[in-house]
């Protein structure tokens, strides 16, 4: 099913009645980025997934963005559709999304996946960095932005096994708005640090991690898995920062085995 909440496009997959899992996608991605998971887990679970304001379809708003408020829309979603404490699982933006989220308010859920993200702000060079970003998608669009972007994140052994899905990922996102682009890098560059939350989450947390992911390394998310008290750390194989697209069975068999261990 497809409806909107405050704006947002939000899907739901499986019976109403199971256990919720909400899916946040990463940046510049949308909801379908997690297909691979859905379709497995709709089976035993009510699966959300939504496009984050600016992404996907939903595009109805004016790319000022910040983390707060992609928080915000989160909140909002749990408390329409009445979710009772879901399964909370988001990758590198959506992973950024998720921690503030844990910060504000863990108590609304059960559990939290964490796939291919940090808890970091970013440094000068990275914010130096998403300015340039802004200035370059002003002055040309964000088509080659993105393709090169989408580029960065895959691990070798994806782009030579599937160049032709990795095309397809990149046309997607291609389509979407530039000011919703625009919006994601200003919500990243100006988001806080959730470093010194990470010893006061209380609820059970599974860290998944592309063995070659470059942005979000191994030992980046080893250093998180460290800090939080109830945590499960994956490593996965022949994987980037895409792990949940470039070994999806790996990354799902983590899920499983995490959700059967904490009974959800
Ligand atoms: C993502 O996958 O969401 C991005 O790599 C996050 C980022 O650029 O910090």
């Amino acid at each position: 099913m497809k409806f909107q909440i405050n704006e947002l496009s939000v899907i739901t997959d499986g019976n109403k009645e199971a256990k919720p899992i909400l899916f946040i996608h990463g940046f510049p991605y949308d909801h379908t980025m997690w297909k691979k998971q859905i379709n497995l887990f709709s089976s035993s679970h009510y699966c959300i997934s939504y496009d984050v304001r600016g992404f996907g379809e939903s595009i109805n708003f004016d790319g000022q963005h910040t983390m707060e408020l992609f928080v915000d829309d989160l909140e909002k979603i749990i408390e329409e559709m009445k979710l009772e404490k879901p399964v909370v699982c988001g990758l590198s933006m959506g992973g950024y999304i998720t921690l503030r989220a844990l910060e504000r308010f863990q108590n609304k859920f059960s559990a939290a996946i964490l796939c291919d993200t940090r808890s970091q702000a970013d440094d000068n060079q990275g914010k130096l960095k998403r300015a340039a970003a802004i200035k370059r998608i002003n002055s040309e669009g964000h088509k080659e932005f993105v393709k090169e972007f989408i580029s960065n994140c895959f691990g070798d052994y994806f782009k030579q096994n599937f160049p032709d899905e990795l095309n397809s990922i990149i046309e997607h996102s291609q389509n979407f708005e530039s000011k919703g682009i625009k919006g994601g890098l200003l919500a990243m560059l100006s988001r806080t640090d959730t470093t010194s939350f990470l010893e006061k989450i209380e609820i059970p947390t599974l860290l998944v991690c592309g063995k070659n992911d470059t942005l979000t390394p191994p030992s980046v998310m080893k250093d998180m898995y460290h800090k939080i008290k109830n945590a499960e750390y994956v490593e996965i194989q022949n994987a980037g920062h895409m792990s949940p697209i470039e070994n999806p069975d790996e990354v799902n068999s983590a899920i499983t085995k995490f959700l059967k261990r904490i009974g959800y």
